[in-house]
C-alpha cells in the first residue's frame, strides 16, 4: 500500500459472477478490542484483510494481546494478562475504534489512559455519550493534553438511557457493564448487526447479557476475570456487500453476492427495490438484476435498523444516475458530503444545503481524476467510475484499503473494467 498508488475504473458494460462479502470491519475491531477482558487465546474467522485491522492489532499489541494471521481470513489473539491500559496517540489517532479499548480496560484495571481517537475525517465525532455512561457507573474521567485518563477501582450497575443510540457508546458500555457490581440496563441502546455480533462473543465469554439486537441491553455484571477468551466468525459486512449491489445497479448485470445477510440489509434492499432492481433472497445469500435505468428516491440515513449512514456515498452515486431527482438526508453526520465535489467533477448534478443533498440523474457520468476522503467516499468513486464514460482514475486508494478487502480484485472477477496501478 502507498499512496502513489491509483485505481483505474473504465466502463466495460454489464456485471456478471458471484462475488463473496467478507467480514465486517465494524465488528472484527470491537471483537478485537474485547479480547482486552479475559486471558486466553481468541480465534476469530471469516476476518477480512484490511488495513484498520492491522492497526488495530498494532494497537493492542504494547497493550498486551499479540496478533497472529496463520491463514487468510483467520486472526489468532493472544492475551496473556500482561495487559497495561495505555493506548498510545501514534496510533490511537488513526483509527476510530481505537476508542473501544475503553470499556475493557477500565472494567479489567480499573484505569485507563487514550489519546483522543482518530478515524475518516467527517467532522467532530464526540464521546460525550460513552463518558457520561460510563460516569453513571462510577469512574471519574480527565481530560488534558488530548489525552483523556479514567478511573474506576471497580464499575457498578447503573440504570443508563442514551440520548442517542451511538454504536461505539453501546459497545463500550457494554463491554465494561460485563464485570461491573451489578445489573445495568442500557435503553436506546444500538441495534447495528456489528454490536450485536460483539455481544454474542461476549455471551460466549461468559458475560451474562439479555435483550442483545434490541433497543434495551440488560448487562449482569460477573466477578472481575470470571471471562474466559472464546473463538467467533465475524459477520459478514453489510457495507461491502451494498457496494457490490451498488455496483451492478449503476453498471447494470447479474450477481450472486455471497455471504450477504438480507436480515441485516431490510431495509436497504427495500429502497433498492424501489431504485428498480430485483432480488432473489437466499438464507446466506442474495442475486440481484440490473436490468433497466434506476429510477430516484429520497432517503434519510438513521441508526440501525434504518438507512447507514455508511451507504449514502453509495446512495448518491446511484442517484447521479437515476431517471428523475432525489433528496438524501444526512441525520448522523453533518459533514459527510465531501466526496459530492468528486461526483461533480464526474458531471453529477448535486446540490447540497445543510445536511441535504438533491441529487437530479443524469444519463451518464464522465470519467475524470478524483480522490477517495473517506473509506466510503472512495468506494463510491469506484462505483461512480463504472456509471461513467471513459475512464476515472482515483488517488487516496490508502482511505479504500481500511475498509475494503481486495474491492479491486472482486470488482474485476466479474467483469469490471478495474485496476490498481
Ligand atoms: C460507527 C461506525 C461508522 C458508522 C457509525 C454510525 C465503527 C468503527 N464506525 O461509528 O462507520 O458510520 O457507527 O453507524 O464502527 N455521537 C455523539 N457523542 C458520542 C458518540 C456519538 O454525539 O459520545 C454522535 C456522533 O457524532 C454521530 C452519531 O452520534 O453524529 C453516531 O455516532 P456513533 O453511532 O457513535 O458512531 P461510531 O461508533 O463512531
Amino acid at each position: 500500500m502507498s499512496d502513489d498508488e491509483q485505481i483505474v475504473v473504465r466502463h466495460l458494460g454489464p456485471l456478471a459472477g458471484s462475488v463473496l462479502v467478507p467480514g465486517a470491519k465494524n465488528s472484527v475491531l470491537k471483537l478485537m478490542a474485547a479480547s482486552l477482558l479475559a486471558d486466553g487465546v481468541y480465534e476469530f474467522t471469516n476476518v477480512p484483510d484490511l488495513t484498520d485491522v492491522q492497526i488495530m492489532a498494532e494497537l493492542l499489541a504494547p497493550i498486551g494481546v499479540s496478533t497472529q494471521r496463520p491463514e487468510p481470513g483467520m486472526l489468532v489473539m493472544a492475551n496473556t494478562g500482561d495487559v497495561t491500559p495505555v493506548a498510545p496517540y501514534e496510533l490511537a489517532e488513526r483509527i476510530r475504534a481505537s476508542v473501544n479499548v475503553l470499556g475493557p480496560l477500565l472494567t479489567r484495571c480499573g484505569e485507563v489512559r487514550l489519546s483522543m481517537p482518530g478515524g475518516d475525517d467527517f467532522g467532530a465525532r464526540p464521546i460525550d455519550i460513552h463518558v457520561a455512561g460510563l460516569e453513571a457507573m462510577g469512574a471519574t474521567f480527565k481530560f488534558a493534553h488530548g489525552e483523556l485518563h479514567a478511573t474506576a477501582e471497580r464499575l457498578h450497575g447503573a440504570e443508563i438511557a442514551l440520548p442517542f443510540p451511538s454504536v461505539g457508546a453501546t459497545e463500550n458500555l457494554v463491554t465494561a457493564a460485563v464485570y461491573a457490581d451489578g445489573v445495568t440496563t442500557i435503553d436506546n441502546a444500538a441495534r447495528e448487526p456489528e454490536v450485536v455480533d460483539l455481544c454474542d462473543l461476549l455471551v460466549k465469554m461468559g458475560a451474562d447479557i439479555t435483550g442483545v439486537g434490541t433497543s434495551r441491553l440488560v448487562i449482569n455484571g460477573v466477578e472481575r476475570g470470571a471471562l474466559r477468551a472464546a473463538g467467533h466468525r465475524t459477520v459478514p459486512d453489510r457495507i461491502q456487500a451494498a457496494t457490490y449491489l451498488a455496483a451492478v445497479a449503476v453498471a447494470g448485470g447479474e450477481l450472486e453476492v455471497l455471504d450477504a445477510r438480507a436480515e441485516h440489509m431490510q431495509n436497504l434492499l427495500a429502497r433498492f427495490t424501489d431504485m428498480g432492481l430485483e432480488f432473489d433472497i437466499g438464507d446466506t445469500s442474495l442475486r440481484v438484476v440490473a436490468d433497466r435505468r434506476l429510477r430516484s428516491i429520497d432517503v434519510p440515513t438513521l441508526p440501525y435498523p434504518g438507512i447507514a449512514t455508511d451507504y449514502k456515498p453509495l446512495i448518491i452515486t446511484m442517484l447521479s444516475v437515476a431517471d428523475g431527482a432525489g433528496i438524501v438526508t444526512e441525520n448522523l453526520y453533518p459533514g459527510r458530503f465531501r466526496y459530492v465535489e468528486e461526483l461533480i467533477r464526474l458531471g453529477a448534478n448535486i446540490r447540497t444545503t445543510g445536511h441535504h443533498a438533491v441529487v437530479r440523474g443524469v444519463p451518464r457520468l464522465s470519467g475524470a481524476p478524483v480522490r477517495a476522503h473517506d473509506i466510503r467516499a472512495g468506494a463510491a468513486m469506484v462505483v461512480a467510475g463504472l456509471a461513467a464514460e471513459g475512464e476515472t482514475t482515483i488517488s487516496g486508494v490508502r482511505h479504500i484499503d481500511r475498509g475494503y478487502d481486495d474491492l479491486v480484485g472482486r470488482l474485476a472477477a466479474v467483469g469490471a473494467g478495474i485496476e490498481r496501478i
